[in-house]
């Protein structure tokens, strides 16, 4: 059983990779995608999205950091995978979900979906540019407007010899709308030849069981419900492996985002540092009460100084004794 972080445009950049897999359970994370057109990309944009670069392609904590391309030119998107696995990626990731129209319209994304032979081309042209021993894997959803597709969508991926697939259980159509519907993986997972790992709206212990047992995968991808919970991946681990582990209260998420104040302040400029906060206490409400109290106190704050002292108002005191 592996959990992956799911990738989140505008969400889940090294900062928060840093932070969620210092908390752990997490085996694999992808980074934001990287846009490809028909340019070589430069080296600095790899770096910039994925600087884990600079660590073998890992998180501080150790985790793989895959490289996610986005575009619908196999030749373009070959020559990017290259320089991506000659600049030390773990792997390669192919984004075939994205619902953005803007995304879509300049030919990249879920809009591939309607075009099984485009996604065959697209991984095979990767999957020959880059090193054997450097995974290829693909990301789709169950299809654009429906699901007639998917069987020949999942055929074209494992026909190119991608190493693995994540579906996302819903098509364009559904964008974000609950519910996921897992059981529509189970008939690609029963034929497939490569591991499907499962993904949607997983937010709980619970709805990890309900997942695998619907979709019959063993490996899933947790994307807005470990914002929402950081330590799930920890305690889906801790279950697995019939072990203990102390569930992440209140004060432990005040610290969190404390050092999360930090390491951004360190990467971004002082304006940006306070909106990704707010952002990532609009995830954390959803599981935890006080974060929206303290989303109330801080959301017209702006500088990080003040959004810091609005975190540490949260901290437990010290009692001397
Ligand atoms: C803000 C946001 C940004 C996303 N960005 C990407 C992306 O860059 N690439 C991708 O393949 N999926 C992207 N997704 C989809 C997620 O990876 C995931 O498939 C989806 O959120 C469902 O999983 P969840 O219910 O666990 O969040 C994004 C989702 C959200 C909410």
């Amino acid at each position: 059983m592996r959990i992956m972080l799911a990738p989140m445009e505008g969400v889940v950049d090294h900062t928060m990779r840093t932070m969620l897999t210092a908390v752990g359970g997490i085996d694999r994370c992808v980074t934001e995608f990287v846009r490809v057109t028909t340019a070589r990309l430069p080296t600095r944009t790899f770096y910039r999205y994925c600087p884990e670069l600079h660590n073998d392609g890992l998180t501080p904590s150790g985790v793989p950091v895959y490289i996610q391309l986005l575009g619908g030119q196999p030749e373009p998107m070959a020559i990017n995978a290259e320089r991506a696995a000659a600049l030390g990626a773990p792997g390669i990731d192919i984004n075939f979900g994205c619902p953005a129209k803007q995304v879509n319209r300049s030919d990249g994304g879920s809009v591939l979906l309607k075009e099984p032979d485009r996604v065959y081309k697209i991984i095979d042209a990767v999957r020959k540019a880059v090193p054997d021993e450097i995974p290829v894997t693909a990301k789709i959803r169950l299809g654009f407007e429906d699901r007639s597709l998917l069987g020949d969508v999942s055929q074209a991926v494992f026909a190119a010899n991608a190493s693995e697939l994540t579906i996302h259980a819903r098509t364009k159509e559904d964008g974000y709308k609950p519910p996921a519907y897992w059981d529509a993986i189970a008939d690609i997972n029963a034929n497939s030849p490569i591991p499907i790992i499962a993904n949607g709206e997983i937010w709980s212990v619970k709805d990890y069981h309900q997942c695998i047992k619907e979709s019959s995968c063993a490996d899933i991808m947790l994307g807005r419900g470990i914002l929402a919970c950081p330590d799930l991946a920890r305690q889906i681990n801790a279950e697995q492996l019939q072990q203990n582990t102390t569930v992440m209260q209140w004060p432990d998420i005040v610290e969190l985002l404390a050092q999360f104040c930090v390491v951004t302040e360190e990467e971004y400029e002082p304006k940006y540092v306070g909106n990704r906060v707010k952002q990532w206490l609009g995830y954390l409400r959803r599981q935890y009460p006080m974060a929206e109290v303290l989303f109330e106190e801080v959301k017209r704050l702006k500088w990080p100084e003040e959004i810091a002292e609005g975190i540490d108002r949260h901290k437990t005191p010290v009692i001397p004794t």
